[in-house]
């Protein structure tokens, strides 16, 4: 078992049958209310387990949220907050957000700001919500296209990580997963890029060294979050990928075909190093290495000039913008980054152009 600690918030890395878990319900919420947050992937696939596994769970309050990023919205939270009064939730009581990163994200705000703030726990079941979205205090819904935009900081009181949950997650969802621990790796740690290229994404969930990976990577963003909780400098880094990633995602929601986060963050990622190429950041031996690592594992998706172009307007309302303009972080060679680099709309519109030609191999 590993511990790690971000101010309050306490974390634990491995079996959660050995973790301090068993005894914080017990102990610190004996008396109290407990409400389990699922979708309905999470409640078919990992709920039972939990139950089973931690009896004091037994007669928690299992609440069903809709599933996927279509309703990471307000609407949702509204009917959780009133379910809490109907089952007259305390402050003293704890939720705990047993998914991925939609459950945590949108489980933690509705607690973060029921009666001003519950107590509750992550128990993260993607790949995603282990190594990123589960760690670092960021709660947040969408606001139509835009993506949290609503949101606040509070880390939960506790995270459990415990690699079991992988094995009911779809195929498609490992690769999601990957796409932030590339992200990781780009940002911050050159070795660790380098054995994630090695890997085969369509074997990832088979593959020995998932564990430690995925250790590695969440270390990552422990580290990043630990140095920088509030997003001043450095956190930022972690939104390598994210500014058109964002975009594409937002435009996708808006018109009615969601793509998954960590696709669009796979693909904004070709945007962005094209961008850092462009600036000089990077040389073309890099950028290449990083185009064929991620067009290997993740899907193209074609966007018409026009899609492109309504895409560069969601990003000037990215939340990492000031008026200035649209806000990117880019490349610093590979372990390495530029914060704040102001990207115009064209050269926006030129990377997401650049995709097709990537995918394309032109
Ligand atoms: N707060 C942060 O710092 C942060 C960081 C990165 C991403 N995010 C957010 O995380 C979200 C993406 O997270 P995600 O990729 O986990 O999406 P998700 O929560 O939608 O999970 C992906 C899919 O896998 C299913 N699933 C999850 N665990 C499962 C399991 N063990 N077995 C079977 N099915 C399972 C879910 O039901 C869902 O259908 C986005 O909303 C993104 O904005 C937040």
């Amino acid at each position: 078992m590993r511990h790690f600690n971000i101010d309050h918030c306490q974390i634990e890395i491995g079996n959660i049958e050995t973790s301090s878990f068993d005894e914080i319900l017990s102990t610190r919420y004996g008396k109290n209310k407990k409400v389990i947050l699922v979708d309905e992937n999470t409640h078919d696939a990992c709920l039972e387990y939990l139950i089973t596994a931690f009896p004091s769970l037994e007669d928690a309050e299992v609440m069903l949220l809709p599933a996927g990023e279509e309703n990471k919205v307000l609407e949702v939270c509204f009917q959780v907050w009133e379910a809490f009064s109907d089952y007259q939730i305390s402050r003293a009581d704890v939720i705990i957000n047993l998914g991925g990163g939609v459950v945590t994200d949108m489980g933690g705000f509705i607690a973060s700001v029921f009666k001003r703030g519950l107590d509750f726990i992550h128990i993260p079941t993607s790949l995603l919500g282990m190594v990123d979205a589960s760690i670092g205090g960021k709660t947040g819904i969408d606001l139509g296209p835009f993506k949290n935009q609503i949101g606040t900081f509070q880390h939960p009181a506790f995270i459990y990580i415990d690699y079991r949950f992988i094995s009911t997650l779809p195929q498609e969802e490992v690769l999601n997963g990957f796409a932030e621990m590339l992200k990781h790796a780009l940002i911050a740690d050159a070795a660790h890029w380098n054995q994630l290229i090695k890997v085969n994404p369509y074997l990832l969930a088979e593959n020995q060294s998932l564990q430690a990976f995925i250790e590695h990577s969440a270390q990552i963003k422990i580290n990043v979050v630990q140095q920088d909780p509030t997003e001043k400098g450095i956190r930022k880094s972690l939104n390598f990928g994210h500014t058109i990633g964002h975009g594409i995602e937002g435009f996708c929601l808006e018109s009615g075909e969601p793509i998954a986060h960590g696709h669009a963050v796979a693909l904004g990622m070709i945007a962005e190093s094209y961008l850092s190429f462009k600036k000089q950041f990077i040389s073309e031996k890099e950028l290449m290495q990083i185009v064929a690592c991620i067009t290997q594992g993740f899907d193209y998706v074609a966007f018409s000039l026009e899609a492109k172009t309504r895409i560069t307007e969601l990003m000037l309302n990215d939340k990492k913008n000031d008026h200035s303009g649209i806000k990117a972080v880019l490349l610093n060679g590979i372990g390495n980054v530029h914060l704040d680099v102001i990207v115009s709309q064209s050269e926006a519109l030129d990377a997401l152009t650049y995709i097709d030609s990537a995918f394309s191999g032109n």
